[in-house]
């Protein structure tokens, strides 16, 4: 087992390789990372896997994170005990991963044009900080352990923070995070604190965050735990290893997720070519990525609306050209992402090139809804008794507008990842007092 793992730029003209133990989140060139690992894992482990929901006595087996350890081995663990899990993984007493699967939920599927049998939604919000980071934070940390690092470093708007502030106390290290002050959801804010986080705020949005937190932890060496964090892209391909395994590992025709740094994208793009390359799948799911109408940058790119070149990944010769236009055009516009979904407020995805050939792999498609548009979506995965936050909001409503330009065909199995639960209550308040509101059900008074 030893050496399976190791790190490679995702650049084919590039593909520069470094050790595991590497904090690096770029190559020299400054391209993205991916962790690789040289043996393929036999589709034998369905069984472990499926095995190990009887957790018998493992926090490491209830973890839905860690229960797919042998997918995402970059500790190189050779031997299954709960000794050699113990040292080396970090997990929140399995909490990661445990609770969310997916979720047949009718009012939903009524409101989207689906038959029941064919929605499948799944609460990532269900997780012990409240959203779809636990996965990926619970991986990067245990990499932060392995290269022996005091300090985590990350910037936010709101989950990543709460998640990063989480473990590292559990984990008993630093946690700083960079935040656009007055623009994150005050259940999320208070989770930093709660947690003992060092909060840093920066005038600005959070792509002045991100870069901050970037330019100070190339200053002191720090530990970035963003998504351009290849180990976080390894621990949220599990939310698609639960999903999958939910459905048998019989693969649906979409998975669609709300696009903000499109880290999921990136992850959910991942697992996939390597499960087709393993052979645990046989088809290939398309990816829709549904973007805010206000924070839409891989909307317009990816759909030809900035200067009808329609960027792709291009078998790994994205044009990165237009991207810059793209955004110098946004500076002298003074254009900024503006959405009352902060979690997805981003309008410089620092994941793109990730997701690109994400995309390109999975024939995908991408959309964008309007705040009105993720409120509905929102509020209608609530009257199922689900609780998901704005943001994911973006996901029944986009699956419903998919359908509308027939994308998506209403016999088609369609997976929607929600990805976090409710941390803005003042936003269901809002919408439930105003009765002009699609599913309103305001006060009696
Ligand atoms: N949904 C929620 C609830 C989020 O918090 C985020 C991102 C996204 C979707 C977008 O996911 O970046 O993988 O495309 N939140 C980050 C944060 C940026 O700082 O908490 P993505």
């Amino acid at each position: 087992m030893k050496q399976n793992a190791y790190l490679k730029c995702i650049d084919p003209s590039c593909g520069l390789e470094y050790k595991i133990e590497s904090t690096r989140i770029e190559c020299e060139k400054e391209h993205l990372l991916d962790v690789k690992y040289k043996i393929d894992p036999s589709p034998s482990l369905k069984e472990l896997f499926y095995q190990r929901r009887n957790p018998e006595g493992s926090i490491f087996n209830e973890s839905g994170v860690w229960r797919f350890r042998e997918l995402i081995n970059f500790c190189q663990i050779d031997s299954d005990s709960l000794e050699d899990c113990a040292t080396h993984l970090v997990s929140l007493d399995g909490a990661e991963g445990r609770q969310s699967k997916p979720y047949h939920m009718s009012k939903v599927a009524d409101f989207v044009g689906l038959s029941q049998e064919n929605l499948w939604l799944q609460p990532e919000g269900y997780n012990p900080s409240g959203s779809f980071k636990d996965n990926g934070m619970a991986a990067a940390v245990t990499h932060a352990k392995l290269a022996n690092i005091k300090k985590i470093i990350c910037a936010s708007t709101g989950n990543t923070s709460a998640s990063a502030a989480m473990y590292a106390a559990n984990e008993n290290i630093e946690c700083d995070v960079y935040i656009p002050a007055g623009q994150i959801a005050p259940g999320k804010l208070s989770q930093a604190y709660q947690f003992g986080a060092q909060i840093i705020e920066i005038k600005g949005n959070f792509d002045d965050a991100l870069s901050a937190s970037l330019e100070k932890a190339k200053e002191i060496g720090g530990y970035t735990v963003n998504s351009v964090n290849p180990f976080r892209i390894e621990g949220q391909k599990t939310i698609v290893y639960r999903a999958l395994e939910y459905l048998k590992w019989n693969a649906p025709d979409w998975i669609v997720y709300p696009g903000g740094a499109l880290g999921n994208t990136s992850s959910c793009g991942k697992s996939l070519m390597e499960l087709y390359q393993w052979g645990w799948i046989k088809k290939i799911p398309r990816i829709a990525v549904i973007n805010s109408d206000g924070a839409n940058t891989l909307d317009t790119l990816y759909n030809g609306k900035f200067n009808e070149t329609k960027l792709r990944w291009n078998k790994g010769k994205p044009d990165t050209e237009l991207i810059k236009n793209y955004y110098s055009y946004l500076d002298e516009k003074n254009i900024r992402p503006k959405t009352k979904a902060t979690a997805i407020q981003i309008a410089r995805p620092s994941n793109i090139l990730k997701a690109l050939r994400a995309l390109e792999f999975t024939n995908g498609v991408v959309d964008e809804v309007s705040d009105q548009e993720m409120l509905d979506g929102m509020s209608i995965v609530g009257l199922n008794g689900f609780d998901c936050e704005m943001a994911s909001g973006s996901v029944p409503t986009g699956i419903k507008k998919l359908i509308s330009k027939e994308i998506i065909k209403n016999d088609d199995i369609v997976v929607g990842i929600l990805t976090g639960r409710q941390k803005d209550s003042s936003l269901a308040v809002e919408y439930h007092n105003n009765p002009e509101n699609q599913f309103a059900i305001p006060p009696m008074i």
